[in-house]
């Protein structure tokens, strides 16, 4: 009976993760811009936007802007899933959603603000096992990668997030 139950279980929630994996759509930058660009919260728009991910597809050139091998790190609409897109252009190379998850679903603000329930639908709390799914030397220009550096060149921390 109690094997039972657990494979009733686990077959719930793998329905659940499958079904669910294919609702979260990427919706590119523009979209969190409107909430995550405050001075006083850290303009995370504004900082993602200065940063080497905005701008990964300005180093290719040519061809190479179209070349899956390439695009693979430099753009994410250029290698997900496009039946997983929604708004997200390939122009915006390395975008939130790389690192954080399709935002379809949790950008509502009141799942926003409970970190459980973004997580649930679909919020990614990025740590450096992901950077490394793209710097490392599969990259042509890898220069290594120290995470304690390399994530406080790009942080963009909210001051007012309770921490
Ligand atoms: C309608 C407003 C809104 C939109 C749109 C929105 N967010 Fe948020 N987000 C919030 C609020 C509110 C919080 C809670 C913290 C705060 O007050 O800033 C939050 C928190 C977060 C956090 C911190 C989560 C945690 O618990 O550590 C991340 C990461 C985040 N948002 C990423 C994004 C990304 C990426 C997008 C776009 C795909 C996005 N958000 C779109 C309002 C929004
Ligand atoms: C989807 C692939 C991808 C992921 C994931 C990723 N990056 Fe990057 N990152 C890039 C690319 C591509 C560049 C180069 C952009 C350019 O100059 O064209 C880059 C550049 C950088 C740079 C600038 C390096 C320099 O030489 O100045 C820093 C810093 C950085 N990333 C930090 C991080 C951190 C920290 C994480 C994880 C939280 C991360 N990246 C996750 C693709 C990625
Ligand atoms: C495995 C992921 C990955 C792949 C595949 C990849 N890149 Fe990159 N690329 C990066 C990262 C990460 C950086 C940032 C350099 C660093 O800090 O290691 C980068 C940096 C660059 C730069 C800037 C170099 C510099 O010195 O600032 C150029 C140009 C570039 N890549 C071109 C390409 C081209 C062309 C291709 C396809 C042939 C490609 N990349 C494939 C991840 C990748
Ligand atoms: C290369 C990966 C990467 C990209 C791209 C990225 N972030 Fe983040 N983001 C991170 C990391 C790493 C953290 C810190 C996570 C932690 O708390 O450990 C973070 C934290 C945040 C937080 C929480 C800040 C806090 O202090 O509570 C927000 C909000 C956020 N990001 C929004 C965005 C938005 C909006 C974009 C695009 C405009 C974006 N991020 C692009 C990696 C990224």
């Amino acid at each position: 009976m109690k094997k039972l139950k657990l494979i009733s279980l686990l077959l719930t929630v793998f329905m659940f993760t499958t079904l669910s994996a294919q609702e979260f759509k990427y919706i590119g930058a523009e979209k969190c811009k409107m909430c995550h660009n405050k001075p006083e919260k850290g303009e995370q728009f504004n900082k993602w936007s200065a940063g080497p991910h905005a701008n990964a597809m300005k180093s290719l050139k040519g061809a190479e802007a179209q070349d899956p091998k390439c695009l693979k790190c430099h753009s994410t609409a250029g290698h997900v899933d496009a039946k997983a897109i929604a708004t997200l252009t390939v122009a915006e190379g390395v975008s939130c959603e790389t690192c954080h998850g399709p935002g379809s679903r949790y950008k509502a603000i009141p799942i926003m603000k409970n970190q459980a329930q973004s997580i649930a639908n679909g919020l990614i709390i990025p740590d450096e096992k992901l950077c490394r799914t793209c710097h490392n030397e599969e990259s042509p220009d890898f220069k290594g990668f120290d995470y304690a550096k390399y994530s406080a060149k790009i942080a963009h921390p909210n001051p007012l997030a309770a921490k």
